[in-house]
């Protein structure tokens, strides 16, 4: 297997915030799905389902994402104008990245095993499209809140509280700006090696 440009690809890649506002070819993002569906997943599940935000439904869904932050306490501390005012700076976000991909799954077990393997497999399936969107020089950012646990904001985007798992909402477009890499610690801080009958 050819594999010149994989370690590349993953150390290189960013979190993305600051986004260029042309869309993605609708081809392009549907090759790159396709491709990440090649994740490891449980018994061929296949889990992984999605909505795509764009155009008009980006502002929307932003305010339903700023309702369920202040439902949760999350701006608590801002007063009513600087609330006003964080809301504008949320929808000017919202409406500057020209995808977001809201990630969920059908619960199977009710947050038993199986809904655990589900989504594990979707979070592999989320970091495969990452790393490939990367490569075609498309960033993302993986972001994940309480908010997916809202089931106020399950109802508000039309899904079930019963029924479906939020996992991830997933901006996506062209970088205007690439952050600085992130160091990570020695990963053998992080590593046992264990080869002797005691394994406790
Ligand atoms: C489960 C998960 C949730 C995340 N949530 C957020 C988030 O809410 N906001 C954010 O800016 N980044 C979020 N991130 C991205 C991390 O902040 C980012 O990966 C980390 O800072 C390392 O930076 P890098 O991706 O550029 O290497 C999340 C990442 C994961 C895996």
């Amino acid at each position: 297997m050819n594999n010149i440009n994989i370690v590349d690809i993953v150390r290189s890649r960013r979190t993305i915030l600051d986004y260029k506002p042309e869309k993605i070819r609708r081809e392009l993002l549907i090759e790159l799905l396709e491709h990440a569906s090649y994740a490891p997943n449980h018994h061929m599940k296949e889990p992984w389902k999605l909505k795509v935000y764009e155009d008009e439904s980006r502002s929307i869904f932003g305010e339903k994402v700023v309702d369920s932050y202040i439902r949760l306490g999350l701006l608590k501390t801002l007063k009513e104008e600087k609330l006003k005012k964080a809301r504008i700076a949320y929808d000017r976000f919202f409406t500057s990245v020209p995808h977001h991909i809201l990630f969920y799954m059908d619960k199977e077990d009710n947050g038993g095993y199986i809904d655990d393997e589900n989504y594990a497999a979707v979070c592999a399936f989320i970091q495969n499209f990452q790393l490939l969107a990367w490569e075609k020089e498309i960033g993302t950012m993986w972001t994940a809140k309480e908010t997916l646990r809202d089931e106020v904001f399950i109802n508000d985007i039309g899904l079930s509280p019963d029924k479906h798992r939020l996992i991830a909402v997933v901006q996506v477009g062209y970088p205007n700006k690439v952050p600085k890499g992130k160091e990570r610690t020695s990963i053998c801080d992080s590593i046992d090696w264990i080869q002797t009958k005691n394994i406790r």
